[in-house]
């Protein structure tokens, strides 16, 4: 079972506790590491989560270095235990306006854990799903325009395998945090037939508890994809 994150509301977690906005970053960073402990139990074998998206750089620049501060710590303090753990992370997202020295981190954490079999963890870094589109539909048409490509042949799947994403399966659900009811560019081709749960708990105050609960509620919902099936049935999970 895939799971998408939008990890949302650490700034207003600090900030109604009269902290800074980064105190509430820095937590959710502490967040991610135990929600990504907690997938193999419950049955996530793919977990994406939206870290930064490519609207995030228009925060104040403080906001921002101290964002690219906790990825920069992440990457680096959480190798060997992601590793240990057979966890394998890809990156989503355009890396090109990335610090340098963020990149190196990012490419050694996915080399490193390449061919490992446990979880699959994506995490979306100057991601859009707009932005991701863009860049699939020129590399589709560079590949037409070499003659490597017939465009009549260009399908669902074709696209899907200019993603980011390529070759992962789409997420069944997509839990957003902090109550704001929209999707905000986060996998905007792979949601087609996601499930949504909408939280109200903020990214900080988001647990292991509370996601096996939500994946729970989500496992007694019947998924359609379209057709029309005999109560109960689901065509997948
Ligand atoms: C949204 O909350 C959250 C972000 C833009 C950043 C997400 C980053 C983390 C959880 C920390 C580090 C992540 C990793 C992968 C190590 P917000 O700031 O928009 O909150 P608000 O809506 O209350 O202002």
């Amino acid at each position: 079972m895939h799971v998408g994150i939008i990890m949302d509301g650490n700034g207003r977690w600090a900030t109604r506790r009269g902290l800074a906005r980064l105190i509430g970053h820095k937590r959710g960073a502490q967040q991610v590491k135990k929600i990504v402990k907690s997938c193999p139990d419950l049955g996530v074998d793919t977990l994406t989560l939206y870290a930064f998206s490519t609207e995030n750089w228009k925060r104040a620049a403080h906001e921002v270095a101290g964002l690219m501060k906790l990825f920069r710590g992440y990457l680096a303090n959480n190798l060997v235990e992601l590793h240990g753990k057979n966890v394998r992370v890809r990156f989503l997202g355009d890396p090109a306006p990335l610090p340098d020295d963020i990149l190196k981190l990012m490419d050694n954490l996915a080399t490193l854990t390449h061919d490992n079999t446990g979880l699959n963890l994506n995490i979306a870094i100057n991601y859009g799903g707009r932005d991701e589109l863009v860049r699939a539909a020129k590399a589709i048409t560079r590949e037409a325009i070499a003659g490597r490509l017939d465009v009549d042949s260009i399908s669902e799947d074709t696209i899907s395998a200019f993603l980011d994403t390529n070759g992962q399966k789409d997420p069944d659900l997509i839990i957003r945090t902090a109550g704001e009811l929209r999707l905000s560019n986060f996998m905007t081709w792979q949601s087609a037939y996601s499930e949504f749960a909408f939280l109200e708990e903020s990214w900080p105050e988001f647990s292991p508890e509370i996601f096996a609960q939500t994946l729970q509620n989500f496992r007694q919902r019947t998924r359609q994809f379209g057709a029309v099936l005999p109560k109960g049935a689901s065509i997948a999970e």
